[in-house]
This record gives C-alpha cells, structure tokens and sequence, in this order.
C-alpha cells in the first residue's frame, strides 16, 4: 500500500429500529468531526441487521430513513462517501473469506453474541459469523481508524486478529485499523437503568431518546429519567451512574466539558439541571430533524447512496481481487 496523506475512516450503523441519541453521541458525532481532516466511508449496515429478523418493507424503510440521519446530522456527502453496504457486494464477498479465518471459540467469546442469543432456543448462524462480515467491512478499505461507540471494541480487536492472521498467513497487506472511541459519551447508558447501554431494542421506549422523538417527548423522558435520591451534580460514573450518564449527555448536547457542566449546578439540584438539559437535547434534535425532513421529500438520498457506492466498490473490489488471488483462486479467463 502507498503511502496516503489521510488516514482513511471507516464506520457503520445497523437500519435495525430507531437510531437513538446513543448512535448520535458515541459514533455518528465523530463521524461528523472526522470527515473534515480524514477520508471517510459511512454506510448503512442492511446486511448485519438481518442477523435477526426484519419486515421487509421496514428494512427499507429504516435504510433510507438511517441514510437520510447521517446527512442530517451533519455528514457532507462530498466530503464523506455515505452508502448502503449491500450496495457495495464485495463486503458479502469478503464476508465469507473472513469466515474461514475466524475460529469457532473466538466467534463464541463475543459480548454482543452471547447477549443477543441468550435464553433463545434457536440462533441464527448469520449473527454468529456477524464480526467476520464486520471484519469485512474495515480491511476492505484498509481502514486505518473506526469510529465506534465502546460496545464495538471487542468486535474491532477480532477484526484485527483477522487482518493479522491473513497477514501472517498469506502476506502482508492490510492495515491493522485501530478503534477511535471518544473518553466521555463512548457508553450513553439508558434512562431507566444506568447498568444497561441505550439500546433501540429495548421494549422500554421511555428508557431511549430516539433521534426523530418529538421535543415534548424528549423532555418528559428526560424529566422521567432515573436519578439518584441525592441533589448534587456530579461526575461520579461508580458512585452515581445515572447523573453521571445526564452529565455525559448535557456536555455533548450543550458542546461543555464536564466540569463546566458540574459548576453550572453547583448547590442546585436535579431540578434545573434536567430542565436545562432536555433543552440541550432538543436543540440538537431539532435542527437534525428539520434537515431529515427536507432530505426526505427531496429524494436526493438515493443520488447520494447511488455515488456513494461506486466511490466504494472501485475500492473493495480491488481488495477482494488482491485478497483472491493472495488465497489461491483461479481467475476466470478467456
Ligand atoms: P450499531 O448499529 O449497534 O450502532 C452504531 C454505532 O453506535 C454506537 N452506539 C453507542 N454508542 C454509545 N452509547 C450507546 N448507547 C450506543 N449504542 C450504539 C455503536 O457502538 C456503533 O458505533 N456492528 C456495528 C455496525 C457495524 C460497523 C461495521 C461499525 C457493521 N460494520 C464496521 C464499524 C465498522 C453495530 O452493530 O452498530
């Protein structure tokens, strides 16, 4: 590989529910800051999402619908190449070269795994060999860096045990792509519950703050939300989990470090911290969702993912022909 002036990002979001403010603060916020000085690849993971069953028509739905957030948060599409994985064959492809590297004991070691198969009678074998299509995704493009919320961190390190042992293996040619995970905001934890991550799976719609919720809707989760029985407002993720995590999310809604937010109410109590709060979050949201709107009705997303995904297949269908022939197989000829 010659050497490139930018590092090369590259991230993705499953089109599974509702995004939440989860996916805005711990991966989608980077993706917007990155594009400005990195080369950047963003897509809409359709093909990890049906690891676990979806209605048709809601599959392509939510895929146009997470293409549209993307831009409406903030991400330029010709600063950035925004597409929809499945648009892009190769990672399928590639997929399954990966899954023969992976190994059943370190498939089965995954967090995100086992929690999403415990107590079911029946797994499906696509959510099993999920981190080698994963895996797929970043070394097709010899990603050097990926932009991820914390729970993905198990996921990345797998990835680069892949790129190594194919490396090792067959030569060397990918890069081992390191995860960017932000200090504060990595793990937004849900409303209900600071021990649980927010999650658009969880059936408690009151435990998330989903990105296209109503401000009235927004607020009243926020003044629902779980705290503890004391008044002060401080940063202490051991001590006071749920604070903690409203802390978190004040100081990248309002664009505060921490400790500004915690002398803002020093002496004050939960009160007019929650307040406050639900109007930082609603100052984000609401500016995001008037641009989700008018991306809508334009129907200009579909130009955006149809380029998108030419910029990234001229890329991944380079790798997987090096990657194929590294392997041992036979190109078709005459
Ligand atoms: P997904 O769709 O579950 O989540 C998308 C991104 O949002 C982050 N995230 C959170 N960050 C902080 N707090 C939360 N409560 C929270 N919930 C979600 C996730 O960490 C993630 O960065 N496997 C990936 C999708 C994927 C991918 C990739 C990512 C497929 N291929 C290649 C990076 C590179 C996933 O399920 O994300």
């Amino acid at each position: 590989m010659g050497q490139r002036l930018m590092k090369r990002v590259l991230s993705g979001i499953q089109p599974s529910g509702q995004l939440t403010l989860g996916n805005y603060i711990g991966a989608m916020q980077n993706f917007v800051k990155l594009q400005h000085t990195e080369e950047c690849f963003f897509m809409v993971v359709d093909l990890h999402a049906i690891t676990v069953p979806q209605e048709p028509a809601a599959l392509r739905e939510q895929t146009e619908a997470v293409a549209a957030l993307f831009i409406a948060a903030g991400i330029d599409p010709l600063k950035a190449n925004v597409f929809v994985q499945s648009h892009v064959r190769a990672h399928a492809e590639l997929g399954w070269l990966f899954t023969t590297l992976a190994n059943m004991g370190e498939l089965e070691r995954m967090t995100q795994f086992k929690d999403k198969s415990a107590g079911k009678d029946s797994v499906g074998a696509g959510l099993f060999v999920y981190p080698t299509l994963m895996a797929a995704d970043i070394l097709i493009y010899n990603a050097d860096l990926v932009p991820v919320g914390d729970d993905q961190k198990q996921h990345l390190e797998l990835t680069r045990d892949l790129a190594q042992r194919f490396n090792t293996r067959f030569g060397q040619y990918f890069t081992i792509p390191e995860p960017y995970i932000a200090k504060v905001g990595a793990r937004v934890m849900s409303l209900d519950d600071a021990g649980k991550k927010m999650s658009k799976s969880n059936p408690n719609a009151g435990s998330f703050i989903a990105l296209l919720d109503a401000p009235d809707v927004i607020r009243k989760k926020i003044s629902r939300a779980t705290t503890d029985s004391g008044r002060e407002v401080k940063y202490d993720p051991a001590n006071k989990p749920e604070i903690s995590n409203l802390i978190s999310i004040y100081a990248h809604c309002a664009n505060m470090t921490v400790e500004a937010v915690e002398s803002r109410y020093d002496g004050q109590g939960y009160g007019p911290f929650k307040k406050d709060l639900a109007e930082h979050v609603v100052s984000v949201i609401e500016p995001l969702q008037a641009r989700y709107n008018d991306i809508r009705q334009s129907g200009e997303i579909h130009q955006i993912l149809k380029r998108g995904a030419e910029q990234a297949a001229a890329i991944a269908d380079r790798t997987v022909a090096d990657v194929k022939e590294r392997m041992g197989f036979l190109s078709p000829r005459g």
